[in-house]
């Protein structure tokens, strides 16, 4: 699901999955699902001249969550892309543009690329379960620089 918020209120909701990349597209969100299949990580990584990934999971079981949770739940940029291919549970990517707010709720075969200095947050909630691979030319792209803060 997408939905976008304007000042705080929903104003637009969306299920289909050519709705969710056409409108994430206009706002320069790359946002596709991609089947899983073997290999595919390494195409990824082809198709998008990405060098690295890792491999992160969310559960009961992660020690110290809510740590992690308000590092990554918190608004921020990067100074490079946040790119992530999910194969198991769901979460929350939020975006903001001017006076929108993109919701976009993650789930396997998901693969979202958030340009550099566009700000967001990302949030898993109060039980979290998912697996995700980061994309990544190098790890001093990730450091959040946080917004308002
Ligand atoms: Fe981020």
């Amino acid at each position: 699901m997408l939905k976008i918020y304007q000042n705080s209120t929903v104003i637009q909701t969306y299920n289909e999955t050519q709705d969710k990349i056409s409108h994430l597209d206009e706002i320069g969100i790359l946002y596709l699902q991609v089947p899983y299949e073997s290999g595919i990580i390494e195409k990824i990584k082809a198709d998008y001249d990405v060098p690295y990934t890792d491999i992160i999971t969310v559960n009961e079981e992660t020690i110290n969550y809510d740590i992690l949770r308000d590092r990554f739940n918190r608004e921020h940029i990067h100074s490079d892309y946040e790119m992530r291919y999910f194969t198991e549970g769901t979460a929350k990517f939020f975006i903001h543009v001017d006076d929108f707010v993109f919701e976009l709720t993650v789930e396997p075969s998901d693969l979202i690329s958030v340009p550099a200095n566009v700000k967001h947050w990302f949030d898993a909630g109060d039980n979290p379960s998912f697996t995700a691979i980061r994309f990544f030319n190098d790890t001093a792209g990730w450091v959040a620089q946080y917004v308002n803060e």
